[in-house]
Protein backbone atom coordinates (compact mmCIF):
# COMPACT_ATOMS: atom_id res chain seq x y z
CA UNK A 1 0.00 0.00 0.00
CA UNK A 2 1.62 3.31 -1.22
CA UNK A 3 1.63 6.42 1.39
CA UNK A 4 -1.55 7.91 1.25
CA UNK A 5 -0.32 11.52 -0.06
CA UNK A 6 -1.60 14.67 -1.48
CA UNK A 7 0.43 16.48 -4.54
CA UNK A 8 0.50 20.24 -4.46
CA UNK A 9 2.67 20.97 -7.84
CA UNK A 10 1.34 19.57 -10.38
CA UNK A 11 1.18 21.32 -14.00
CA UNK A 12 -1.80 19.07 -16.28
CA UNK A 13 -0.31 19.60 -19.21
CA UNK A 14 2.90 17.67 -18.27
CA UNK A 15 1.80 14.93 -18.02
CA UNK A 16 0.82 14.07 -21.07
CA UNK A 17 2.62 11.07 -22.01
CA UNK A 18 3.63 10.49 -25.62
CA UNK A 19 1.15 7.90 -26.15
CA UNK A 20 -1.62 10.20 -25.51
CA UNK A 21 0.10 13.25 -27.21
CA UNK A 22 0.18 11.33 -30.26
CA UNK A 23 -3.14 9.80 -29.93
CA UNK A 24 -4.85 13.39 -29.49
CA UNK A 25 -2.77 14.53 -32.88
CA UNK A 26 -4.12 11.56 -34.67
CA UNK A 27 -7.58 12.54 -33.17
CA UNK A 28 -7.02 16.54 -33.87
CA UNK A 29 -5.38 15.88 -37.22
CA UNK A 30 -1.91 17.97 -35.83
CA UNK A 31 1.40 16.75 -36.79
CA UNK A 32 4.35 16.73 -34.85
CA UNK A 33 7.50 16.58 -35.82
CA UNK A 34 8.19 13.33 -34.22
CA UNK A 35 8.46 10.12 -35.99
CA UNK A 36 6.90 7.93 -33.32
CA UNK A 37 6.83 7.93 -29.30
CA UNK A 38 10.32 6.42 -29.23
CA UNK A 39 11.50 9.59 -31.28
CA UNK A 40 9.49 12.16 -29.10
CA UNK A 41 10.98 10.21 -25.52
CA UNK A 42 14.58 10.92 -27.39
CA UNK A 43 13.59 14.45 -27.12
CA UNK A 44 13.10 14.98 -23.23
CA UNK A 45 17.14 15.34 -22.52
CA UNK A 46 17.08 19.06 -21.44
CA UNK A 47 19.71 21.21 -20.22
CA UNK A 48 17.62 23.80 -18.54
CA UNK A 49 14.29 25.32 -17.59
CA UNK A 50 13.32 26.63 -21.40
CA UNK A 51 14.71 23.85 -23.37
CA UNK A 52 12.10 21.90 -21.29
CA UNK A 53 9.42 25.12 -21.76
CA UNK A 54 9.62 24.83 -25.63
CA UNK A 55 9.04 21.28 -26.32
CA UNK A 56 6.37 21.08 -23.02
CA UNK A 57 4.40 24.13 -25.21
CA UNK A 58 5.06 22.64 -28.76
CA UNK A 59 3.51 19.24 -27.69
CA UNK A 60 0.18 20.59 -26.03
CA UNK A 61 -0.90 21.85 -29.48
CA UNK A 62 -2.33 18.51 -29.30
CA UNK A 63 -5.25 19.72 -26.50
CA UNK A 64 -8.02 21.07 -28.73
CA UNK A 65 -11.29 20.02 -27.33
CA UNK A 66 -12.76 19.63 -23.89
CA UNK A 67 -12.75 15.54 -24.35
CA UNK A 68 -8.77 16.27 -24.93
CA UNK A 69 -8.32 17.72 -21.42
CA UNK A 70 -10.98 15.90 -19.83
CA UNK A 71 -8.91 12.42 -20.76
CA UNK A 72 -6.09 13.91 -19.86
CA UNK A 73 -6.72 14.57 -16.54
CA UNK A 74 -8.30 11.31 -16.06
CA UNK A 75 -5.10 10.00 -17.24
CA UNK A 76 -2.88 11.84 -14.65
CA UNK A 77 -5.40 11.03 -11.63
CA UNK A 78 -5.87 7.38 -12.42
CA UNK A 79 -2.06 7.47 -11.88
CA UNK A 80 -1.64 9.36 -9.14
CA UNK A 81 -4.43 7.09 -7.44
CA UNK A 82 -2.49 4.27 -7.88
CA UNK A 83 0.36 5.76 -6.29
CA UNK A 84 -1.08 6.64 -3.32
CA UNK A 85 -2.27 10.12 -4.12
CA UNK A 86 -5.26 11.19 -1.99
CA UNK A 87 -5.62 14.92 -2.99
CA UNK A 88 -4.18 16.28 -5.90
CA UNK A 89 -3.93 20.49 -6.45
CA UNK A 90 -4.08 20.85 -10.57
CA UNK A 91 -1.78 23.70 -11.99
CA UNK A 92 -3.23 24.56 -15.88
CA UNK A 93 -1.54 27.35 -18.04
CA UNK A 94 -4.71 28.64 -20.05
CA UNK A 95 -2.34 31.39 -21.67
CA UNK A 96 -1.12 28.88 -23.32
CA UNK A 97 -4.44 27.40 -24.34
CA UNK A 98 -5.72 30.79 -25.51
CA UNK A 99 -2.92 32.12 -27.41
CA UNK A 100 -3.35 29.03 -29.77
CA UNK A 101 -7.09 29.82 -30.18
CA UNK A 102 -8.75 27.56 -27.18
CA UNK A 103 -11.32 29.11 -25.33
CA UNK A 104 -11.00 29.12 -21.19
CA UNK A 105 -14.78 27.78 -21.70
CA UNK A 106 -13.28 24.32 -23.17
CA UNK A 107 -10.04 24.09 -20.84
CA UNK A 108 -11.66 24.63 -17.78
CA UNK A 109 -15.29 22.73 -19.09
CA UNK A 110 -12.95 19.72 -19.62
CA UNK A 111 -10.86 19.78 -17.06
CA UNK A 112 -13.75 19.87 -14.63
CA UNK A 113 -15.23 16.86 -16.45
CA UNK A 114 -12.69 14.71 -15.13
CA UNK A 115 -11.91 16.59 -11.53
CA UNK A 116 -15.35 16.81 -10.79
CA UNK A 117 -15.84 13.39 -10.88
CA UNK A 118 -12.69 12.35 -9.55
CA UNK A 119 -14.10 12.01 -5.69
CA UNK A 120 -15.85 8.92 -6.58
CA UNK A 121 -13.90 7.43 -9.11
CA UNK A 122 -10.74 7.11 -8.18
CA UNK A 123 -10.82 8.48 -4.24
CA UNK A 124 -8.92 11.87 -5.22
CA UNK A 125 -10.38 14.90 -3.84
CA UNK A 126 -8.89 17.84 -6.31
CA UNK A 127 -8.68 21.72 -6.64
CA UNK A 128 -7.69 23.37 -9.65
CA UNK A 129 -5.35 26.16 -9.52
CA UNK A 130 -4.49 28.68 -12.52
CA UNK A 131 -1.13 29.96 -13.58
CA UNK A 132 -0.08 33.19 -15.14
CA UNK A 133 2.98 32.60 -17.52
CA UNK A 134 5.24 35.01 -16.07
CA UNK A 135 7.21 35.35 -20.07
CA UNK A 136 3.79 36.86 -20.80
CA UNK A 137 2.62 40.39 -20.03
CA UNK A 138 1.20 42.01 -16.05
CA UNK A 139 -1.83 42.91 -19.23
CA UNK A 140 -2.45 39.37 -20.19
CA UNK A 141 -2.25 37.82 -17.16
CA UNK A 142 -4.94 40.43 -15.59
CA UNK A 143 -6.99 39.47 -19.41
CA UNK A 144 -6.42 36.13 -18.57
CA UNK A 145 -7.48 36.50 -14.78
CA UNK A 146 -10.86 38.37 -16.59
CA UNK A 147 -11.27 35.58 -18.56
CA UNK A 148 -11.43 33.17 -15.69
CA UNK A 149 -14.31 35.19 -13.73
CA UNK A 150 -17.14 32.91 -15.26
CA UNK A 151 -15.24 29.34 -14.04
CA UNK A 152 -14.52 31.25 -10.21
CA UNK A 153 -16.49 28.41 -8.37
CA UNK A 154 -14.42 25.72 -9.96
CA UNK A 155 -11.26 27.40 -9.28
CA UNK A 156 -9.08 27.79 -6.45
CA UNK A 157 -6.03 29.89 -6.59
CA UNK A 158 -3.96 31.14 -8.94
CA UNK A 159 -0.17 30.35 -9.75
CA UNK A 160 2.79 31.52 -11.25
CA UNK A 161 4.94 29.63 -13.53
CA UNK A 162 7.24 29.70 -16.81
CA UNK A 163 10.77 31.26 -17.20
CA UNK A 164 11.75 32.60 -13.93
CA UNK A 165 14.85 34.49 -14.55
CA UNK A 166 14.11 38.00 -15.39
CA UNK A 167 10.54 37.80 -14.94
CA UNK A 168 10.42 38.92 -11.02
CA UNK A 169 6.99 38.26 -8.79
CA UNK A 170 6.86 41.87 -8.19
CA UNK A 171 6.03 42.28 -12.42
CA UNK A 172 2.36 40.64 -10.85
CA UNK A 173 1.53 42.23 -8.13
CA UNK A 174 -1.53 43.73 -9.89
CA UNK A 175 -3.18 40.70 -10.73
CA UNK A 176 -1.92 39.11 -7.53
CA UNK A 177 -3.91 41.49 -5.49
CA UNK A 178 -7.10 41.40 -7.39
CA UNK A 179 -7.30 37.46 -7.33
CA UNK A 180 -6.81 38.63 -3.63
CA UNK A 181 -9.70 39.98 -3.83
CA UNK A 182 -11.31 37.68 -5.64
CA UNK A 183 -11.14 35.05 -2.43
CA UNK A 184 -8.45 33.10 -4.22
CA UNK A 185 -5.66 31.56 -2.73
CA UNK A 186 -2.19 32.46 -3.87
CA UNK A 187 0.80 30.33 -4.71
CA UNK A 188 4.32 30.76 -7.03
CA UNK A 189 7.14 29.51 -8.56
CA UNK A 190 9.79 30.84 -6.87
CA UNK A 191 13.90 29.94 -6.45
CA UNK A 192 13.89 27.45 -8.99
CA UNK A 193 16.28 29.04 -11.45
CA UNK A 194 15.96 32.60 -10.07
CA UNK A 195 17.52 34.04 -6.67
CA UNK A 196 16.09 33.94 -3.67
CA UNK A 197 15.14 37.33 -3.86
CA UNK A 198 12.63 36.29 -5.96
CA UNK A 199 11.30 34.32 -2.67
CA UNK A 200 11.03 36.81 -0.63
CA UNK A 201 9.04 38.91 -3.30
CA UNK A 202 6.89 36.38 -3.98
CA UNK A 203 5.59 35.90 -0.05
CA UNK A 204 5.91 39.86 0.60
CA UNK A 205 4.79 41.38 -2.72
CA UNK A 206 2.34 38.76 -3.98
CA UNK A 207 1.21 37.35 -0.56
CA UNK A 208 1.47 33.78 -1.54
CA UNK A 209 0.92 31.34 1.33
CA UNK A 210 3.28 28.19 -0.96
CA UNK A 211 6.33 28.54 -2.45
CA UNK A 212 6.74 26.02 -5.71
CA UNK A 213 10.28 24.46 -5.53
CA UNK A 214 11.74 27.85 -3.70
CA UNK A 215 15.24 25.42 -3.39
CA UNK A 216 17.39 28.50 -3.87
CA UNK A 217 16.76 29.88 -0.60
CA UNK A 218 19.76 28.07 0.61
CA UNK A 219 21.97 30.41 -0.92
CA UNK A 220 20.21 33.22 1.79
CA UNK A 221 20.42 31.63 5.57
CA UNK A 222 17.84 34.21 6.80
CA UNK A 223 15.81 33.61 4.58
CA UNK A 224 15.72 29.95 6.06
CA UNK A 225 15.31 31.05 8.82
CA UNK A 226 12.51 33.13 7.97
CA UNK A 227 10.50 29.93 6.18
CA UNK A 228 10.88 27.60 9.25
CA UNK A 229 9.74 30.14 11.23
CA UNK A 230 6.60 30.79 9.53
CA UNK A 231 6.11 27.51 8.03
CA UNK A 232 6.26 28.46 4.71
CA UNK A 233 5.55 25.38 2.63
CA UNK A 234 7.91 24.61 -0.06
CA UNK A 235 6.69 22.57 -2.57
CA UNK A 236 10.19 20.52 -3.65
CA UNK A 237 10.46 18.32 -7.49
CA UNK A 238 13.24 16.46 -7.08
CA UNK A 239 13.12 14.45 -10.21
CA UNK A 240 12.30 17.73 -12.19
CA UNK A 241 15.40 19.36 -10.61
CA UNK A 242 17.89 16.61 -12.06
CA UNK A 243 16.01 16.67 -15.34
CA UNK A 244 16.32 20.55 -15.75
CA UNK A 245 19.61 20.58 -14.28
CA UNK A 246 19.27 22.78 -10.81
CA UNK A 247 21.05 19.54 -9.24
CA UNK A 248 23.69 17.55 -10.90
CA UNK A 249 22.14 14.19 -9.81
CA UNK A 250 19.94 12.72 -7.01
CA UNK A 251 21.87 12.39 -4.63
CA UNK A 252 23.02 15.91 -4.73
CA UNK A 253 19.52 16.80 -3.67
CA UNK A 254 19.43 19.17 -1.05
CA UNK A 255 16.24 17.90 0.45
CA UNK A 256 17.89 16.49 3.66
CA UNK A 257 19.44 19.48 4.09
CA UNK A 258 16.01 21.66 3.97
CA UNK A 259 14.68 19.16 5.94
CA UNK A 260 16.91 19.58 9.05
CA UNK A 261 16.92 22.83 8.43
CA UNK A 262 12.83 22.84 9.75
CA UNK A 263 11.34 23.71 6.63
CA UNK A 264 8.46 22.17 5.59
CA UNK A 265 8.67 20.23 2.53
CA UNK A 266 6.34 18.97 0.31
CA UNK A 267 7.21 16.25 -2.56
CA UNK A 268 6.44 16.57 -5.65
CA UNK A 269 6.38 15.33 -9.42
CA UNK A 270 6.09 18.93 -11.59
CA UNK A 271 5.48 17.02 -15.12
CA UNK A 272 5.70 13.57 -14.32
CA UNK A 273 5.56 12.90 -17.98
CA UNK A 274 8.73 14.55 -18.94
CA UNK A 275 10.43 13.95 -15.51
CA UNK A 276 10.59 10.24 -15.30
CA UNK A 277 8.18 9.80 -12.34
CA UNK A 278 4.98 10.38 -10.85
CA UNK A 279 4.79 11.03 -7.24
CA UNK A 280 5.03 7.49 -5.82
CA UNK A 281 8.28 7.25 -7.76
CA UNK A 282 9.21 10.32 -6.23
CA UNK A 283 9.10 8.82 -3.05
CA UNK A 284 10.69 5.87 -3.69
CA UNK A 285 13.61 7.39 -5.74
CA UNK A 286 13.99 10.19 -2.37
CA UNK A 287 13.85 6.91 -0.31
CA UNK A 288 16.47 4.70 -2.42
CA UNK A 289 19.13 7.46 -3.29
CA UNK A 290 18.38 9.53 -0.70
CA UNK A 291 18.32 7.11 2.24
CA UNK A 292 15.38 8.86 3.91
CA UNK A 293 14.08 6.63 6.74
CA UNK A 294 10.38 6.00 6.61
CA UNK A 295 9.56 8.40 9.68
CA UNK A 296 10.72 11.50 7.11
CA UNK A 297 8.49 9.97 4.67
CA UNK A 298 5.59 10.16 6.49
CA UNK A 299 6.39 13.89 7.93
CA UNK A 300 7.11 14.35 3.61
CA UNK A 301 3.45 12.65 3.31
CA UNK A 302 1.86 14.27 6.30
CA UNK A 303 3.66 18.02 5.31
CA UNK A 304 1.69 17.38 2.08
CA UNK A 305 -2.13 17.63 3.22
CA UNK A 306 -1.21 20.13 6.34
CA UNK A 307 0.19 22.51 3.18
CA UNK A 308 -2.93 21.93 0.88
CA UNK A 309 -6.05 23.96 0.41
CA UNK A 310 -8.20 21.07 2.25
CA UNK A 311 -10.36 23.43 4.33
CA UNK A 312 -11.75 21.97 7.20
CA UNK A 313 -10.16 19.36 9.93
CA UNK A 314 -12.94 17.18 8.89
CA UNK A 315 -11.90 17.00 4.86
CA UNK A 316 -8.32 16.27 6.41
CA UNK A 317 -9.56 13.78 8.77
CA UNK A 318 -11.35 12.04 5.87
CA UNK A 319 -8.27 11.88 3.43
N1 LIG B 1 5.72 25.01 -16.25
C1 LIG B 1 5.67 23.68 -16.24
N2 LIG B 1 6.65 23.18 -15.47
C2 LIG B 1 7.34 24.24 -14.96
C3 LIG B 1 8.43 24.39 -14.09
N3 LIG B 1 9.08 23.35 -13.56
N4 LIG B 1 8.87 25.63 -13.82
C4 LIG B 1 8.25 26.69 -14.34
N5 LIG B 1 7.22 26.60 -15.15
C5 LIG B 1 6.74 25.38 -15.47
ZN1 LIG C 1 6.25 23.60 -11.69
Amino acid sequence: MPLPKAELHLHIEGTLEPELAFELAARNDVSLPYADTEALRDAYRFTDLQSFLNLYYELMTVLRTERDFADLADAYLARAAAQGVRHAEIFFDPQAHLARGVGMDTVVDGLWRALGTSRERHGVSTRLILCFLRDESAESALATLDAARPHLDRITGVGLDSAEVGHPPAKFREVFEAAAALGLRRVAHAGEEGPPEYITEALDVLGVERIDHGLRCLEDPALVERLARERIPLTLCPLSNVRLRTVDTLADHPLPALLDAGLMCTLNSDDPAYFGGYVGDTFDAVREVLGLDGERLRELARNSFLASFLEDDEELRAR
